[in-house]
């Protein structure tokens, strides 16, 4: 076991908290950059790439967005929904490899409808997915940027009712001329549960096949508290397939057609599943046995990523 290693382990990073709308807009039309700033200024340095998190989303609302003072019309939560998208990427600009601009718009329960316990859903249906996917192209062409656009959810890491309604979602979107440039599966995953690797690869590539890049964005893979032998060995397969099923998605010419895996929460002591899943943990590649501000160890988990990603 050795040493967490800042500048090497990673080239990607994404923002788990501070670019969401709550933190970004906490008054209308009143902007906050600073935490998201503080983050740019810590990470630009060291990572190559900055997967921007997110644009649009039930979760992490400001009140004001939930609990407005006059109820919203269809017209008013619009103009709320295009400004904070439009500015967001225009003021990132390309400090930003891509944004995620809508997240988990579909619902598990029917799966694959749009998910109704949206307030951007409720009030103005499923076009506030295309209404913020064009908001983001309007700021990418008007700042002549390059930054790249994600559709990102989970559930859609294997063929099913939301791996579908995604793909159509895709096509939709690139029928109309709005730009989208990949989709990103979150892969929460259970140890034991996880999609076989073979079927991560194949509907990876069913998406590539549509011309949109994949990344496997928020890969954890979370078990009963405490682990055993068995389940940290079941853990380091888990790991394994989905990092072997990205090394290995290709498009048609060949070439690489999923283009990063980024784990959520690098460390379980900051990890946001014990708090969610209560008796499960365990989820990340690091761990600190001295507990917080204290050294980083890498778990089984990371030879299982490293192998994958190496072929070793
Ligand atoms: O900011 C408050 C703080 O003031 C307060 O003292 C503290 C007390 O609990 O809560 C803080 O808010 C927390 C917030 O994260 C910021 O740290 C919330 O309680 C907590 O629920 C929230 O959790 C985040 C969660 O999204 C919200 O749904 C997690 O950190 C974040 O990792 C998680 O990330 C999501 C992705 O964005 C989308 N995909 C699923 C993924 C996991 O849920």
């Amino acid at each position: 076991m050795t040493e967490f290693n800042n500048t090497h382990d990673f080239e990607e990073v994404t923002p788990a908290n501070t670019m969401k709308f709550f933190a970004t807009e906490p008054e209308q039309g009143v902007f906050d950059y600073s935490g998201a700033e503080t983050f740019l200024s810590i990470v630009t340095p060291t990572k190559k790439y900055i997967r921007c998190h997110n644009l649009i989303w039930k979760s992490q609302l400001s009140s004001w967005v939930t609990s407005p003072a006059v109820p919203w019309t269809n017209a008013t939560l619009s103009a709320v929904l295009y400004n904070h998208a439009y500015n967001l990427v225009s003021h990132f600009g390309d400090a930003c490899y891509s944004w995620d601009v809508v997240n988990e718009a579909f619902a598990d329960s029917p799966a694959g409808a749009y998910d109704n316990s949206s307030i951007w859903e409720q009030i103005i249906g499923p076009e506030y997915v295309p209404m913020a996917f064009q908001a983001a192209t309007d700021a990418v062409r008007d700042g002549n940027l390059s930054v790249k656009l994600y559709y990102n959810d989970y559930g859609i890491e294997s063929a099913g009712a939301k791996s579908t309604a995604a793909q159509t979602l895709v096509s939709q979107l690139k029928a109309r001329d709005i730009q989208i440039d990949g989709v990103g599966f979150e892969s929460h995953f259970i140890v034991g549960e996880t999609p076989s690797q073979s079927a991560q690869q194949a509907n990876m590539e069913a998406f590539i096949a549509l011309g949109v890049d994949v990344v496997v964005t928020e890969l954890d893979v979370r078990l009963s508290l405490p682990p055993t032998v068995a389940t940290e060995t079941q853990q380091v397969a888990d790991f394994y397939n989905t990092v072997a099923a990205c090394v290995g998605a290709k498009k048609g010419t060949g070439s690489h057609g999923c283009v990063g895996v980024v784990v959520w929460d690098f460390v379980d002591t900051y990890s946001w599943i014990p708090t969610t899943f209560v008796g499960q943990g365990y989820g990340t590649p690091w761990l600190q046995p001295g507990g917080a501000n204290t050294t980083l160890v890498k778990k089984a988990v990371y030879d299982g990523i490293l192998e994958a990603l190496t072929g070793a």
